[in-house]
This record gives C-alpha cells, structure tokens and sequence, in this order.
C-alpha cells in the first residue's frame, strides 16, 4: 500500500515537473521568436500588376523609401531593369548615394533630381550629374508572378549580383 502511494506521489511529482518544462520551453521559444511586428518588417510585397508607366511609386521596405518606375517603351532598357512580361521596372532604394536625401523623379525629363547637391540620376537609377558616386542601390528581390517580394534574393538578383550590377 505504502509503494503504491510512493509510485503515484512520484509520478505526480513527475508530471508536474514535466509540466513546467514544456511550460519553461514554451516561454523561452516566445522570448527568442522575432515579435510579429519585427517579422512582418522583413519581406514587402508590392503588386506590379496595376503599376502605371512614367509613373514613380515610392513604397517602404525596412524604413526606406523603395523607388518602383515602370519604363515606357521609349526608355532606354538596362541590365538593371526587373523584367515582368512585355514590362521593365526600375527598382531601387530611393536614397542619393551621394548623402542620402531622397531624390525626386522628373517625369518629363526622366531623371531622379537630387535636390541636396544636385546629383541627378537617370530612369535606371545611375548616376548621370554631380556629386552622387554610385548607381542608387537595388534591393534584394524576388519575382513572384506579378508580383515583387523585397527582402528576398530571388535569381533575377543573384544574376544581377554576379554581374557586379548592384551598388
Ligand atoms: S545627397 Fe544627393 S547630391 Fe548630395
């Protein structure tokens, strides 16, 4: 009778202990997840489907103004573009490489115009007047159907990064 209260005291003790660290695991797995918030910060879809030609969208990607132009058929093509289809986008970080000021796009003239030093970029986003160093810079991409998911090294990336394409 005596070992019989011993073995289920024991177990008792045992499932409690089990208890408490599955309850323990639990707690740390929350603790190292990244936050919800810090997850959905990573990766950005942007739908090109609708996307207008001449007509600059200026999206955010991890706090950064992210540059989407559709070409027009008369815009020069560039090793650079994102090629969807018949379409070619310029997709770029939307900071001056020279200082970092956003630069505004002239559609008329098709031109990025950086009005901090007047470093001037073309619709394929290089550098073509001031004080700017380098191409603006194009996030990491994946092509997914119609749509661009930033923050994900998709092929058409990888091959424009084996090219020395990206800044
Ligand atoms: S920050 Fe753009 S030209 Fe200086």
């Amino acid at each position: 009778m005596e070992k019989k209260r011993r073995d289920f005291m024991g177990l008792g003790l045992g499932l409690f202990t089990a208890a408490g660290g599955i309850g323990a695991l639990y707690a740390m797995k929350r603790t190292w997840d990244p936050l919800p918030s810090v997850k959905a910060a990573g990766f950005t879809t942007i739908d090109l489907a609708g996307a207008q030609a001449n007509v600059l969208t200026v999206e955010k990607w991890r706090g950064k103004p992210i540059f989407v132009l559709k070409k027009t058929a008369d815009m020069k093509a560039d090793d650079r573009d994102i090629v969807m289809g018949a379409d070619r986008f310029h997709v770029s970080i939307g900071l001056c490489t020279h200082l970092g000021c956003i630069p505004a796009y002239e559609g008329e003239q098709h031109k990025f115009m950086c009005a901090c030093h007047g470093g001037e970029f073309d619709a394929s986003g290089h550098q073509i007047f001031g004080p700017p160093p380098s191409p603006l810079e194009i996030p990491p991409f994946k092509i997914d159907g119609t749509k661009l998911v930033l923050g994900e090294e998709g092929p058409e990336f990888k091959k424009m990064k084996d090219a020395g394409l990206i800044a």
